[in-house]
């Protein structure tokens, strides 16, 4: 009852791919306007496992992944109760999805893809599954007649490949899919690393989210500060996610030149912030069993509405036969 209540509401999907801790970029970027986005809409956040499984091949490194970006989205405050958690691989239709869009797909169409062109530029070995990689998202999307994916701009392309591939289809087998619209996530917070360089797990420059109290003094004081002016930007800009722009522009006033006090209040506004978040993922991480319980649960919910679709879809394609 409660879902078909929630069918009015627009229909929402997201996922991340689980590959390492999140940092603070990342937060402010793209996850926390996710737990926005549950008080107004249908959700779905998704573990893209199979997706990872690209990048991460190791068995042991995939389920302890699985894991942290579970811990990661419930310690954040996406919620079992007001949103679909799940991992992909709990829903095998999604893979099959993605195959018969392999079928109605044109090669020259998946080498225009941003992600292969990059790896194929730095002389990287394609695997087929990256290569596929934007159908497996289209399954993802398509599948739950989701009306918006809300992505940071690196992922713009990804669904504009889920809405060309939902019109091929319905022009070759009718009227079978939404057109998914995206929603890139305002570019505002674009976080400097403690380098100045753009925030990013691949730079080796990033505040994780769940830092402890002495990492977070350690990585602040090693931000790179140069400035002309006494304000040093990069604390600046880090800075301004944590406290409001009017009462901070007084304190560097006031504090021009003194790198080490602007740092210093910054420790005290990170710790502030991040505490109450690492302290509610430590202690749902005492309880593993809790957590599989929500994806596992979350898992059935998405597979229930998959299947459906699937019915469809073999129904278009002429397979269906009993
Ligand atoms: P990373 O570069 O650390 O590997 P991802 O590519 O996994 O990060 O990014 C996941 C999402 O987090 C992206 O869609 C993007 O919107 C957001 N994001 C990543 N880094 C930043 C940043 N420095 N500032 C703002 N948003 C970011
Ligand atoms: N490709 C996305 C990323 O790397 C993750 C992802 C997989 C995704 N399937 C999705 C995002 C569907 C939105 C919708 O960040």
């Amino acid at each position: 009852m409660e879902r078909m209540m929630k069918t009015a509401k627009k229909i929402l999907l997201s996922g991340v791919q689980p590959s390492g801790r999140p940092h603070i970029g990342n937060y402010f970027g793209a996850m926390k306007q996710f737990v926005e986005f549950q008080e107004k809409h249908s959700c779905y956040f998704m573990i893209a496992d199979y997706h990872a499984l690209n990048t991460v091949q190791e068995a042991k490194m995939m389920r302890e992944n699985i894991l942290a970006l579970a811990l990661d989205y419930l310690a954040i405050g996406l919620d079992p109760k007001k949103s679909v958690i799940f991992k992909q691989s709990d829903v095998s239709e999604h893979a099959e999805l993605a195959w018969i869009f392999d079928t109605i797909t044109a090669m020259p169409f998946l080498e225009r893809a941003h992600a292969y062109k990059d790896a194929e530029a730095k002389g990287k070995e394609v695997s087929v599954g990256l290569f596929n990689y934007p159908m497996l998202m289209a399954a993802d999307i398509l599948l739950y007649d989701t009306d918006v994916v809300p992505v940071g701009a690196d992922q713009k392309q990804h669904v504009e490949y889920a809405r060309d591939t939902a019109e091929k289809f319905n022009r070759v087998f009718g009227e079978t899919f939404k057109l998914p619209e995206p929603k890139i996530l305002p570019n505002v917070a674009v976080v400097p690393g403690i380098d100045g360089r753009k925030m990013s797990k691949s730079h080796n420059n990033t505040i994780p989210l769940f830092a402890e109290d002495a990492e977070i003094e350690k990585l602040v004081m090693s931000i790179v500060t140069d400035s002309a002016s006494g304000i040093p930007k990069n604390v600046y800009e880090i800075h301004k996610l944590f406290r409001p722009e009017a009462g901070l522009d007084s304190l560097y006033q006031s504090k021009a030149g003194k790198y080490k006090d602007l740092k210093e209040a910054l420790i005290t506004d990170i710790k502030t912030f991040i505490r109450p978040l690492r302290e509610k993922r430590k202690e749902l991480a005492k309880n593993p069993g809790a957590v599989l319980k929500i994806l596992k649960a979350g898992g059935e919910q998405a597979k229930a509405v998959a299947e459906a679709k699937m019915k469809i879809v073999r129904e278009k394609v002429g397979v269906r036969l009993y």
